[in-house]
Protein backbone atom coordinates (compact mmCIF):
# COMPACT_ATOMS: atom_id res chain seq x y z
CA UNK A 1 0.00 0.00 0.00
CA UNK A 2 1.34 3.70 -1.11
CA UNK A 3 0.97 6.66 0.97
CA UNK A 4 -0.86 9.43 0.06
CA UNK A 5 2.82 11.65 0.50
CA UNK A 6 4.34 8.87 -1.92
CA UNK A 7 1.26 9.35 -4.33
CA UNK A 8 1.45 12.98 -3.89
CA UNK A 9 5.04 13.44 -5.27
CA UNK A 10 4.28 10.81 -8.10
CA UNK A 11 1.69 12.96 -9.02
CA UNK A 12 3.49 15.87 -8.94
CA UNK A 13 7.08 14.87 -10.76
CA UNK A 14 4.92 13.16 -13.33
CA UNK A 15 3.41 16.47 -14.14
CA UNK A 16 6.90 19.07 -13.77
CA UNK A 17 9.04 16.55 -15.70
CA UNK A 18 7.00 16.84 -18.80
CA UNK A 19 7.59 20.89 -18.88
CA UNK A 20 11.68 20.14 -18.81
CA UNK A 21 12.89 19.32 -22.05
CA UNK A 22 15.36 17.17 -22.96
CA UNK A 23 18.02 19.83 -23.83
CA UNK A 24 17.20 21.26 -20.68
CA UNK A 25 19.08 18.93 -19.07
CA UNK A 26 22.63 17.07 -19.10
CA UNK A 27 22.33 14.37 -22.59
CA UNK A 28 24.30 11.50 -20.68
CA UNK A 29 24.47 12.80 -16.46
CA UNK A 30 21.54 11.82 -14.70
CA UNK A 31 19.68 15.32 -13.42
CA UNK A 32 17.26 15.12 -11.12
CA UNK A 33 14.10 14.35 -12.76
CA UNK A 34 12.21 17.62 -11.05
CA UNK A 35 13.41 19.67 -8.38
CA UNK A 36 16.64 19.27 -6.25
CA UNK A 37 18.81 15.81 -6.03
CA UNK A 38 21.63 15.28 -3.75
CA UNK A 39 23.40 11.58 -3.03
CA UNK A 40 23.83 9.14 -5.41
CA UNK A 41 21.42 6.08 -3.24
CA UNK A 42 20.84 2.43 -3.65
CA UNK A 43 23.43 2.11 -6.59
CA UNK A 44 22.66 -1.51 -7.93
CA UNK A 45 22.37 -3.65 -10.60
CA UNK A 46 19.12 -5.71 -10.02
CA UNK A 47 17.44 -8.11 -12.41
CA UNK A 48 19.39 -6.83 -15.65
CA UNK A 49 19.44 -3.33 -15.14
CA UNK A 50 21.33 -0.69 -13.24
CA UNK A 51 19.43 1.19 -10.25
CA UNK A 52 20.11 4.14 -8.99
CA UNK A 53 18.00 6.35 -6.28
CA UNK A 54 18.81 9.99 -5.35
CA UNK A 55 18.28 12.12 -2.48
CA UNK A 56 15.29 13.88 -3.58
CA UNK A 57 12.94 16.90 -2.98
CA UNK A 58 10.57 16.95 -6.14
CA UNK A 59 8.84 20.17 -4.88
CA UNK A 60 11.26 22.94 -5.95
CA UNK A 61 14.91 23.24 -6.83
CA UNK A 62 16.03 23.30 -2.30
CA UNK A 63 17.40 20.55 -0.01
CA UNK A 64 13.60 19.44 1.80
CA UNK A 65 12.00 16.56 3.48
CA UNK A 66 13.97 14.09 1.31
CA UNK A 67 12.61 11.48 -0.85
CA UNK A 68 14.00 9.04 -2.82
CA UNK A 69 14.18 9.65 -6.86
CA UNK A 70 14.53 6.72 -9.17
CA UNK A 71 15.96 5.62 -12.54
CA UNK A 72 17.02 2.45 -14.13
CA UNK A 73 20.07 2.31 -16.56
CA UNK A 74 21.43 -0.33 -19.20
CA UNK A 75 24.46 1.16 -19.55
CA UNK A 76 24.84 3.50 -17.03
CA UNK A 77 24.55 6.34 -19.84
CA UNK A 78 21.01 6.49 -20.83
CA UNK A 79 18.69 6.83 -17.96
CA UNK A 80 15.37 6.28 -17.61
CA UNK A 81 13.25 8.07 -14.97
CA UNK A 82 10.83 5.59 -12.52
CA UNK A 83 8.07 7.10 -10.20
CA UNK A 84 9.44 8.28 -6.61
CA UNK A 85 10.68 4.80 -4.61
CA UNK A 86 10.48 6.29 -1.14
CA UNK A 87 8.82 8.97 0.71
CA UNK A 88 9.09 10.34 4.02
CA UNK A 89 5.59 8.80 5.63
CA UNK A 90 6.47 6.95 8.79
CA UNK A 91 7.17 8.14 12.19
CA UNK A 92 10.51 7.24 12.45
CA UNK A 93 11.18 8.85 8.52
CA UNK A 94 8.61 11.33 8.90
CA UNK A 95 11.46 14.26 8.84
CA UNK A 96 13.42 12.49 5.77
CA UNK A 97 14.59 9.13 4.19
CA UNK A 98 18.34 10.09 3.93
CA UNK A 99 21.00 8.20 1.89
CA UNK A 100 21.47 4.50 1.90
CA UNK A 101 22.11 1.77 -0.78
CA UNK A 102 20.66 -1.44 -2.04
CA UNK A 103 21.06 -5.28 -2.64
CA UNK A 104 19.43 -8.28 -4.66
CA UNK A 105 18.21 -10.53 -1.98
CA UNK A 106 18.31 -14.43 -2.81
CA UNK A 107 14.49 -14.42 -3.01
CA UNK A 108 14.68 -12.20 -5.78
CA UNK A 109 13.57 -8.83 -4.25
CA UNK A 110 15.19 -5.62 -4.07
CA UNK A 111 16.14 -4.84 -0.25
CA UNK A 112 16.90 -0.70 0.28
CA UNK A 113 18.86 0.10 3.48
CA UNK A 114 18.05 3.64 4.96
CA UNK A 115 18.51 6.31 6.97
CA UNK A 116 15.37 7.82 8.44
CA UNK A 117 15.08 10.79 10.12
CA UNK A 118 12.42 11.74 13.10
CA UNK A 119 13.23 15.57 14.47
CA UNK A 120 12.27 15.66 17.75
CA UNK A 121 11.99 18.83 20.24
CA UNK A 122 14.39 19.09 22.98
CA UNK A 123 13.27 20.07 26.61
CA UNK A 124 14.83 23.72 26.27
CA UNK A 125 13.27 24.47 23.28
CA UNK A 126 15.88 22.92 20.70
CA UNK A 127 15.54 20.52 17.43
CA UNK A 128 17.62 17.07 17.30
CA UNK A 129 17.74 14.58 14.19
CA UNK A 130 17.24 11.35 15.34
CA UNK A 131 18.70 9.05 12.55
CA UNK A 132 17.95 5.27 12.19
CA UNK A 133 18.78 2.49 9.81
CA UNK A 134 15.61 1.57 7.93
CA UNK A 135 14.75 -1.24 4.97
CA UNK A 136 12.21 -1.43 2.42
CA UNK A 137 11.75 -4.46 -0.59
CA UNK A 138 10.35 -4.15 -3.42
CA UNK A 139 10.56 -5.19 -7.05
CA UNK A 140 12.38 -2.75 -8.78
CA UNK A 141 9.22 -0.07 -8.91
CA UNK A 142 7.37 0.02 -5.81
CA UNK A 143 8.97 -0.23 -2.60
CA UNK A 144 7.16 -1.34 1.01
CA UNK A 145 8.33 -0.38 4.38
CA UNK A 146 9.15 -3.27 6.63
CA UNK A 147 7.51 -3.65 9.74
CA UNK A 148 10.39 -3.76 11.90
CA UNK A 149 11.84 -0.86 11.17
CA UNK A 150 14.13 0.61 12.47
CA UNK A 151 16.80 -1.94 12.26
CA UNK A 152 19.14 0.06 13.83
CA UNK A 153 18.93 2.53 16.16
CA UNK A 154 20.76 4.05 19.52
CA UNK A 155 20.93 0.33 20.83
CA UNK A 156 23.16 -0.73 18.72
CA UNK A 157 25.61 2.42 18.45
CA UNK A 158 28.54 1.90 20.62
CA UNK A 159 29.13 3.57 23.83
CA UNK A 160 29.64 7.63 22.88
CA UNK A 161 28.63 7.52 19.61
CA UNK A 162 25.82 9.88 18.12
CA UNK A 163 22.48 9.47 17.63
CA UNK A 164 22.10 12.25 15.91
CA UNK A 165 24.27 11.72 12.94
CA UNK A 166 23.83 8.49 12.46
CA UNK A 167 23.38 7.53 8.94
CA UNK A 168 24.00 6.29 5.14
CA UNK A 169 24.66 2.94 5.40
CA UNK A 170 25.97 0.99 2.25
CA UNK A 171 24.99 -2.43 2.26
CA UNK A 172 26.64 -5.43 0.55
CA UNK A 173 26.50 -8.92 0.19
CA UNK A 174 29.40 -11.51 0.86
CA UNK A 175 30.22 -14.71 -0.92
CA UNK A 176 28.88 -17.12 1.84
CA UNK A 177 25.17 -15.34 1.42
CA UNK A 178 25.28 -13.09 4.95
CA UNK A 179 25.39 -9.63 4.91
CA UNK A 180 27.41 -6.56 6.09
CA UNK A 181 26.77 -2.67 5.64
CA UNK A 182 29.10 0.48 6.89
CA UNK A 183 27.36 3.42 8.49
CA UNK A 184 28.65 6.75 8.85
CA UNK A 185 28.63 7.97 12.96
CA UNK A 186 30.40 10.40 15.12
CA UNK A 187 32.01 8.88 18.22
CA UNK A 188 32.75 11.31 21.84
CA UNK A 189 35.64 12.97 20.25
CA UNK A 190 33.13 14.61 17.68
CA UNK A 191 35.02 13.50 14.78
CA UNK A 192 34.17 10.71 12.42
CA UNK A 193 34.02 6.81 12.68
CA UNK A 194 32.59 4.01 10.49
CA UNK A 195 30.81 1.64 11.70
CA UNK A 196 30.37 -2.03 10.86
CA UNK A 197 27.20 -3.93 11.09
CA UNK A 198 26.57 -7.44 10.17
CA UNK A 199 23.35 -9.95 9.13
CA UNK A 200 22.51 -13.55 8.12
CA UNK A 201 19.46 -12.32 5.97
CA UNK A 202 19.80 -8.36 5.36
CA UNK A 203 16.93 -8.10 8.03
CA UNK A 204 18.27 -9.05 11.64
CA UNK A 205 21.42 -6.59 12.26
CA UNK A 206 24.60 -6.31 15.14
CA UNK A 207 27.02 -4.30 15.43
CA UNK A 208 30.52 -5.54 15.07
CA UNK A 209 33.12 -3.28 15.51
CA UNK A 210 34.21 0.37 14.90
CA UNK A 211 36.19 0.04 11.22
CA UNK A 212 37.90 2.70 10.75
CA UNK A 213 38.05 6.02 13.35
CA UNK A 214 38.53 9.76 12.08
CA UNK A 215 40.30 10.84 14.66
CA UNK A 216 40.30 14.21 13.95
CA UNK A 217 42.52 13.84 10.79
CA UNK A 218 40.36 14.74 7.97
CA UNK A 219 37.00 16.84 8.93
CA UNK A 220 34.87 15.98 11.34
CA UNK A 221 31.47 13.53 10.39
CA UNK A 222 32.26 11.38 7.82
CA UNK A 223 29.02 11.38 5.80
CA UNK A 224 28.26 8.26 3.04
CA UNK A 225 30.59 5.48 3.45
CA UNK A 226 31.25 2.99 0.97
CA UNK A 227 33.59 -0.01 1.67
CA UNK A 228 35.30 -2.77 -0.70
CA UNK A 229 37.90 -4.47 -1.76
CA UNK A 230 39.75 -3.90 -5.20
CA UNK A 231 43.24 -4.48 -6.94
CA UNK A 232 44.13 -6.53 -3.64
CA UNK A 233 43.56 -3.62 -1.54
CA UNK A 234 40.71 -2.25 0.51
CA UNK A 235 39.04 0.80 0.01
CA UNK A 236 36.96 3.26 2.26
CA UNK A 237 35.48 6.26 0.54
CA UNK A 238 33.40 8.85 2.74
CA UNK A 239 32.74 12.38 2.56
CA UNK A 240 33.81 14.55 5.47
CA UNK A 241 31.95 17.60 6.21
CA UNK A 242 33.93 20.20 7.95
CA UNK A 243 37.50 20.16 6.53
CA UNK A 244 40.49 21.98 7.30
CA UNK A 245 42.93 22.27 4.33
CA UNK A 246 46.44 20.25 3.62
CA UNK A 247 48.15 21.60 0.97
CA UNK A 248 46.88 20.97 -2.51
CA UNK A 249 45.14 17.86 -1.11
CA UNK A 250 42.07 18.86 0.65
CA UNK A 251 40.13 21.72 0.80
CA UNK A 252 38.24 23.45 3.32
CA UNK A 253 34.37 22.47 3.99
CA UNK A 254 32.85 19.29 2.83
CA UNK A 255 35.64 16.87 0.92
CA UNK A 256 36.16 14.10 -0.47
CA UNK A 257 38.75 10.78 1.46
CA UNK A 258 39.73 7.66 -0.13
CA UNK A 259 41.66 5.25 2.20
CA UNK A 260 43.30 2.32 0.66
CA UNK A 261 44.42 -0.41 2.95
CA UNK A 262 44.68 -4.09 3.90
CA UNK A 263 43.06 -5.78 6.13
CA UNK A 264 45.58 -7.27 9.07
CA UNK A 265 45.08 -10.92 8.64
CA UNK A 266 45.04 -12.09 12.12
CA UNK A 267 43.18 -9.55 14.03
CA UNK A 268 41.02 -8.72 10.66
CA UNK A 269 41.54 -5.09 11.10
CA UNK A 270 41.55 -2.41 8.50
CA UNK A 271 45.23 -0.87 8.49
CA UNK A 272 45.68 2.31 6.41
CA UNK A 273 48.42 2.60 4.10
CA UNK A 274 46.88 5.91 1.94
CA UNK A 275 44.85 8.81 1.90
CA UNK A 276 44.15 11.03 -0.73
CA UNK A 277 41.12 12.84 -2.10
CA UNK A 278 38.73 11.31 -4.55
CA UNK A 279 38.20 14.55 -7.06
CA UNK A 280 40.61 17.42 -6.61
CA UNK A 281 37.73 20.10 -8.56
CA UNK A 282 35.25 22.08 -7.36
CA UNK A 283 31.88 19.90 -7.25
CA UNK A 284 32.19 16.29 -6.33
CA UNK A 285 30.35 14.11 -3.25
CA UNK A 286 28.91 11.04 -1.72
CA UNK A 287 30.00 8.70 -4.15
CA UNK A 288 28.82 5.24 -4.12
CA UNK A 289 30.16 2.46 -5.82
CA UNK A 290 28.46 -0.75 -7.69
CA UNK A 291 30.62 -4.04 -8.92
CA UNK A 292 29.41 -4.63 -12.80
CA UNK A 293 28.25 -8.13 -13.41
CA UNK A 294 31.67 -8.21 -15.80
CA UNK A 295 33.54 -7.26 -12.28
CA UNK A 296 34.44 -3.59 -12.76
CA UNK A 297 34.06 -1.55 -10.20
CA UNK A 298 32.30 1.68 -11.13
CA UNK A 299 31.67 4.78 -8.47
CA UNK A 300 29.11 7.75 -9.47
CA UNK A 301 29.17 11.16 -7.23
CA UNK A 302 26.78 13.81 -6.86
CA UNK A 303 28.40 16.62 -9.24
CA UNK A 304 27.71 19.29 -6.78
CA UNK A 305 28.89 20.26 -3.36
CA UNK A 306 27.27 21.37 0.01
CA UNK A 307 29.34 24.45 -0.27
CA UNK A 308 28.62 25.51 -3.65
CA UNK A 309 25.07 24.79 -4.15
CA UNK A 310 23.71 28.40 -4.11
CA UNK A 311 25.24 28.12 -7.85
CA UNK A 312 21.51 27.13 -9.17
CA UNK A 313 20.31 29.45 -11.79
CA UNK A 314 16.47 31.17 -10.67
CA UNK A 315 14.96 29.94 -13.93
CA UNK A 316 16.41 25.99 -14.17
CA UNK A 317 13.62 23.72 -13.15
CA UNK A 318 16.01 20.92 -11.86
CA UNK A 319 18.94 21.05 -9.43
CA UNK A 320 21.76 18.60 -9.31
CA UNK A 321 23.46 16.09 -11.18
CA UNK A 322 25.45 12.85 -10.76
CA UNK A 323 29.38 12.64 -12.05
CA UNK A 324 29.91 10.31 -15.52
CA UNK A 325 29.96 6.46 -13.76
CA UNK A 326 33.52 6.01 -13.26
CA UNK A 327 35.93 2.85 -13.31
CA UNK A 328 37.95 2.77 -10.90
CA UNK A 329 41.03 0.82 -9.89
CA UNK A 330 44.25 1.24 -7.66
CA UNK A 331 47.22 1.45 -9.22
CA UNK A 332 50.89 2.66 -7.58
CA UNK A 333 48.61 2.76 -4.03
CA UNK A 334 46.20 5.41 -5.83
CA UNK A 335 42.85 5.27 -6.94
CA UNK A 336 42.40 5.86 -10.32
CA UNK A 337 39.20 6.78 -12.24
CA UNK A 338 38.82 5.97 -15.75
CA UNK A 339 35.14 7.36 -17.44
CA UNK A 340 33.16 4.05 -18.42
CA UNK A 341 34.29 2.70 -21.32
CA UNK A 342 30.59 2.57 -22.75
CA UNK A 343 30.91 5.98 -22.98
CA UNK A 344 33.49 5.29 -26.05
CA UNK A 345 30.46 4.29 -27.70
CA UNK A 346 28.73 7.65 -27.79
CA UNK A 347 31.55 9.18 -29.70
CA UNK A 348 31.23 10.72 -33.57
CA UNK A 349 32.81 13.30 -35.47
CA UNK A 350 36.82 12.22 -34.60
CA UNK A 351 38.63 15.18 -35.26
CA UNK A 352 42.85 14.93 -34.50
CA UNK A 353 45.25 17.66 -34.84
CA UNK A 354 49.10 16.53 -34.46
CA UNK A 355 51.35 19.04 -33.07
CA UNK A 356 49.61 22.70 -32.26
CA UNK A 357 52.06 24.89 -32.37
CA UNK A 358 50.83 27.54 -29.29
CA UNK A 359 52.99 30.27 -28.01
CA UNK A 360 50.15 32.95 -27.20
CA UNK A 361 46.34 32.31 -27.49
CA UNK A 362 45.30 29.88 -30.60
CA UNK A 363 42.06 29.59 -31.34
CA UNK A 364 40.87 26.80 -33.99
CA UNK A 365 37.31 26.90 -35.44
CA UNK A 366 36.99 23.36 -36.17
CA UNK A 367 37.62 22.72 -32.09
CA UNK A 368 34.17 23.70 -30.04
CA UNK A 369 31.40 21.77 -28.49
CA UNK A 370 29.56 21.24 -25.21
CA UNK A 371 29.39 17.33 -25.42
CA UNK A 372 32.70 16.47 -26.51
CA UNK A 373 34.83 14.09 -25.35
CA UNK A 374 38.65 15.67 -25.76
CA UNK A 375 42.17 14.29 -24.78
CA UNK A 376 45.35 16.25 -24.90
CA UNK A 377 48.81 16.12 -24.86
CA UNK A 378 50.97 18.79 -24.13
CA UNK A 379 54.50 19.14 -23.75
CA UNK A 380 57.32 22.09 -24.46
CA UNK A 381 57.85 22.90 -28.07
CA UNK A 382 61.70 23.33 -27.04
CA UNK A 383 62.62 21.36 -24.57
CA UNK A 384 65.49 23.93 -23.57
CA UNK A 385 62.93 26.44 -22.95
CA UNK A 386 60.19 25.30 -20.49
CA UNK A 387 57.28 27.46 -21.04
CA UNK A 388 55.35 29.13 -17.86
CA UNK A 389 52.10 28.40 -18.57
CA UNK A 390 49.61 26.47 -20.53
CA UNK A 391 46.12 26.89 -20.79
CA UNK A 392 43.22 25.28 -22.57
CA UNK A 393 39.47 27.42 -22.25
CA UNK A 394 36.28 26.21 -23.19
CA UNK A 395 32.44 26.55 -23.17
CA UNK A 396 33.74 29.76 -24.56
CA UNK A 397 33.16 33.15 -26.63
CA UNK A 398 33.14 36.70 -26.44
CA UNK A 399 31.80 37.18 -22.94
CA UNK A 400 32.21 33.32 -21.16
CA UNK A 401 34.99 30.97 -20.73
CA UNK A 402 36.32 28.40 -18.29
CA UNK A 403 39.89 27.60 -18.03
CA UNK A 404 42.46 24.69 -16.94
CA UNK A 405 45.73 26.35 -16.89
CA UNK A 406 49.07 24.16 -15.83
CA UNK A 407 52.22 25.70 -14.83
CA UNK A 408 55.00 23.26 -15.35
CA UNK A 409 57.47 24.89 -12.82
CA UNK A 410 54.79 24.24 -9.95
CA UNK A 411 53.21 21.18 -11.61
CA UNK A 412 50.01 22.80 -10.55
CA UNK A 413 46.68 22.17 -12.59
CA UNK A 414 43.94 25.03 -12.04
CA UNK A 415 40.41 24.78 -13.10
CA UNK A 416 38.89 28.25 -12.90
CA UNK A 417 35.05 29.15 -13.96
CA UNK A 418 34.85 32.61 -12.71
CA UNK A 419 33.99 33.82 -15.97
CA UNK A 420 31.08 30.28 -16.43
CA UNK A 421 28.33 32.97 -16.22
CA UNK A 422 27.82 31.93 -12.68
CA UNK A 423 26.45 35.03 -10.56
CA UNK A 424 27.14 33.94 -6.98
CA UNK A 425 30.79 34.82 -4.82
CA UNK A 426 31.32 30.89 -4.21
CA UNK A 427 34.02 29.33 -4.86
CA UNK A 428 34.91 29.16 -8.98
CA UNK A 429 38.41 27.74 -8.49
CA UNK A 430 40.51 25.10 -7.54
CA UNK A 431 44.27 24.01 -8.00
CA UNK A 432 45.81 20.65 -7.51
CA UNK A 433 49.44 19.29 -8.08
CA UNK A 434 49.96 16.94 -10.83
CA UNK A 435 52.19 14.77 -11.98
CA UNK A 436 54.19 15.75 -15.17
CA UNK A 437 58.00 15.35 -16.12
CA UNK A 438 59.50 17.97 -18.26
CA UNK A 439 56.21 19.54 -18.72
CA UNK A 440 54.15 16.70 -20.23
CA UNK A 441 50.52 16.47 -19.24
CA UNK A 442 48.01 14.17 -20.56
CA UNK A 443 44.56 15.46 -20.03
CA UNK A 444 40.83 13.82 -21.33
CA UNK A 445 38.27 16.64 -20.77
CA UNK A 446 34.21 15.45 -21.01
CA UNK A 447 31.90 18.01 -21.32
CA UNK A 448 27.88 17.60 -20.97
CA UNK A 449 26.45 21.02 -21.45
CA UNK A 450 26.56 21.73 -17.80
CA UNK A 451 29.90 19.99 -16.41
CA UNK A 452 33.68 19.07 -17.17
CA UNK A 453 34.78 16.15 -15.75
CA UNK A 454 38.87 16.59 -16.06
CA UNK A 455 40.82 12.69 -16.49
CA UNK A 456 44.46 13.70 -15.60
CA UNK A 457 47.22 11.30 -16.13
CA UNK A 458 45.12 8.39 -17.61
CA UNK A 459 42.96 9.13 -14.40
CA UNK A 460 45.86 9.36 -11.68
CA UNK A 461 43.54 12.42 -10.44
CA UNK A 462 40.46 13.78 -11.57
CA UNK A 463 38.87 17.23 -11.32
CA UNK A 464 35.35 17.79 -11.81
CA UNK A 465 32.76 21.30 -11.88
CA UNK A 466 29.21 22.30 -12.95
CA UNK A 467 28.78 25.20 -15.15
CA UNK A 468 26.01 26.99 -15.92
CA UNK A 469 27.08 29.12 -19.32
CA UNK A 470 25.08 29.62 -22.35
CA UNK A 471 25.23 26.52 -24.50
CA UNK A 472 26.19 29.08 -27.36
CA UNK A 473 29.56 29.50 -25.69
CA UNK A 474 30.74 26.30 -27.40
CA UNK A 475 34.53 27.67 -28.43
CA UNK A 476 37.83 26.24 -27.37
CA UNK A 477 41.26 27.94 -27.33
CA UNK A 478 44.99 27.26 -26.25
CA UNK A 479 47.03 29.89 -24.37
CA UNK A 480 50.83 29.35 -23.79
CA UNK A 481 53.26 32.40 -22.72
CA UNK A 482 57.20 32.04 -21.64
CA UNK A 483 57.73 29.28 -23.75
CA UNK A 484 56.04 27.62 -27.01
CA UNK A 485 53.75 24.31 -26.13
CA UNK A 486 52.77 21.46 -28.65
CA UNK A 487 49.46 20.13 -28.58
CA UNK A 488 48.42 16.78 -29.76
CA UNK A 489 44.83 16.76 -29.97
CA UNK A 490 41.71 14.09 -30.51
CA UNK A 491 38.44 15.42 -29.93
CA UNK A 492 35.24 13.48 -30.21
CA UNK A 493 31.36 15.03 -29.86
CA UNK A 494 29.15 12.97 -27.79
CA UNK A 495 25.69 12.37 -29.06
CA UNK A 496 22.57 11.02 -27.27
CA UNK A 497 21.90 8.31 -29.63
C1 LIG B 1 25.41 13.92 2.33
C2 LIG B 1 24.19 13.94 3.22
C3 LIG B 1 24.01 12.60 3.90
C4 LIG B 1 22.54 12.57 4.21
C5 LIG B 1 21.96 13.29 3.02
C6 LIG B 1 20.75 14.11 3.33
O1 LIG B 1 25.36 14.75 1.25
O2 LIG B 1 24.32 14.98 4.16
O3 LIG B 1 24.84 12.38 5.00
O4 LIG B 1 22.07 11.27 4.33
O5 LIG B 1 22.98 14.13 2.52
O6 LIG B 1 20.13 14.57 2.17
Amino acid sequence: MSSQTLREARKYEEVSAKLISAEERPAFHLSAYTGWMNDPNGFSYYQGKYHMFYQYHPYNCNWGPMHWGHAVSEDLLHWEYLPTALAPDEFYDRDGCFSGSAVELPDGRHLLMYTGVMRKHTEHGGIVDVQTQCLAVGDGIDYQKVDANPVLNFKDIPEGGSTIDFRDPKIWKNEDGTFNCVVGNRPADGSGQILLYSSPDGFEWKFDKVLVSNKNRYGKMWECPDFFELDGKYVLLTSPQDMLPEGFEYHNGNGTLCLIGHLDPESGEFVEEHNQAIDYGIDFYAPQTVKTPDGRRVMIGWMQNWDTCSMRMPNQPWFGQMSLPREISIKNGRLYQQPLRELEEMRSNRLELKDVAVNGTVFMKELKGRRIDMELRIRPEDAEQMYQKFAVRFAQNDTYQTALSFRPRESVLKIDRKFSGNRRAIIHQRRSLVNSKDGELKLRLILDRFSVEVFINDGEQTMTATLYTPMDAEGISFFADGGGVLVDVVKYDLTEE
